[in-house]
């Protein structure tokens, strides 16, 4: 038996653009059901072929927004998901959603098709703030959806972005103590970030705005570790926070660094094949996507797959297995950068795991470049 799989499929549309968003996403258009059928199965029999013998650990419907696709789109992927390779029991069927009043009432069709896990993008829970981030729902929207979620979901989840310009620290903490006491069992909190070529970009480009200063934002993300870890869903990693047993396995397999195939525009995959660590990657465009062109495909080399996997790992709480038989040690000077990042508090290692600490895993892009200087 081989190791458990995980598979990503991107809805590349969404009803509007948001104005922060930099994922492959493109403006709702006229959909052909059937022909997102025919390439999506066409891929998963293609990467069927390449995994023998596994079974599923998780699905994962993600965008763009998921929760617009025509449902028989999310059911022939489901069957055809469970045909190829089956589930594994207590498989993790997620689908992402935008809690607008339309949507909700989809909740129950995603639910007979198989969904098991709904991850709503809520974003936030003040309706100014939704409309500086040009959403399309308001704050009593999110919480019917929330609770309709919750009455149609065994699992659910929802997303909040915080370090808006000017939104005072308390104001977060309120927010997020509202966000707590609605009850799911597994939060998403992310600061948001000023992606290059977003409206956003342009914007603090322009002078319109600024984002928060790294203190503000970094007292932010301690109130939410803080306040999380006394509501009984503590950190996990660097932006995600469950009750034990709650966390996402799907995102557990991107961190733990496990195989999963990536199907839709411009998804990603990685595979094991022969004990190399091969990267996919489907074209961008939905049009070339659904005409069939061509997907990359890498072979990764040891080094990059160790950057890759530490970059993975150490984003969780409980940091990696990594011992002195690592790959890491075959490059020079490895020790001793490994040594000055563990005296200097960011990083622990006991032999078998490697650990950010707290404070490491707040800048871990500086561990990371320091590590593979
Ligand atoms: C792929 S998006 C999709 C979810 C869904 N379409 C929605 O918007 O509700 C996943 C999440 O990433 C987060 N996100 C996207 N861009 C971000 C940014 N620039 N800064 C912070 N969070 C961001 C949002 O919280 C969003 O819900
Ligand atoms: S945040 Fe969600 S709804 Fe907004 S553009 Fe990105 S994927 Fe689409």
């Amino acid at each position: 038996m081989n190791k458990p799989l995980g598979v990503y499929v991107h809805w590349p549309y969404c009803a509007r653009i948001c104005p922060y968003c930099d994922f492959n996403v493109y403006k709702n258009r006229a959909i052909d059901a059937d022909a997102w059928i025919a390439a999506l199965t066409r891929d998963l029999e293609k990467y069927a072929a390449r995994t023998p013998g596994q079974k599923l650990t998780s699905l994962y419907f993600g965008g763009g927004t998921p929760s617009l696709a025509p449902l028989p789109v999310i059911e022939s992927v489901i069957d055809t998901c469970a045909h190829l390779w089956g589930f594994e029991g207590g498989a993790e069927i997620t689908l992402e959603a935008n809690p607008t009043d339309a949507e909700q009432s989809r909740f129950d069709g995603f639910a007979s098709a198989g969904v098991n896990r709904l991850s709503l993008g809520v974003q936030s829970l003040r309706d100014d703030a939704l409309k500086f981030l040009g959403r399309d729902h308001d704050a009593e929207s999110a919480k019917r959806a929330i609770e309709a979620a919750q009455a149609a979901f065994p699992r659910i989840t929802f997303d909040l972005i915080y370090g808006r310009p000017g939104q005072p620290l308390q104001d977060w903490r309120d927010e997020l103590s509202e966000a707590l006491a609605l009850g799911a069992p597994h939060l998403s909190l992310y600061q948001l970030t000023i992606e290059p070529g977003t409206a956003f970009a342009k914007a603090v480009d322009k002078g319109r705005w600024t984002p928060p200063e790294d203190d503000v934002t970094a007292d932010m993300y301690e109130a939410a570790q803080e306040m999380t870890a006394g509501a009984g869903l503590p950190a996990y990693e660097i932006s995600n926070h469950a009750k034990p047993g709650e966390e996402s396995r799907h995102n557990l397999v991107y961190w733990t660094y496990g195989d999963y195939v990536g199907v839709g525009p411009g998804a990603h995959g990685r595979l094991t094949e022969n004990g190399a660590r091969i990267a996919t990657e489907t074209p961008l465009a939905p049009k070339d996507y659904l005409d069939g062109a061509p997907h990359m495909e890498t072979t990764l080399s040891a080094s990059e797959a160790t950057i890759e996997r530490l970059s993975m790992g150490l984003r969780l709480r409980n940091g990696i297995p990594f011992t002195e038989a690592d790959a890491f040690f075959t490059e020079a000077g490895s020790y001793e950068r490994l040594d000055r990042l563990i005296g200097d508090g960011l990083l622990a290692w006991d032999g078998d795991l490697l650990v950010a600490t707290d404070d490491g895993r707040r800048i871990l892009n500086r561990i990371l470049y320091e590590l593979f200087a």
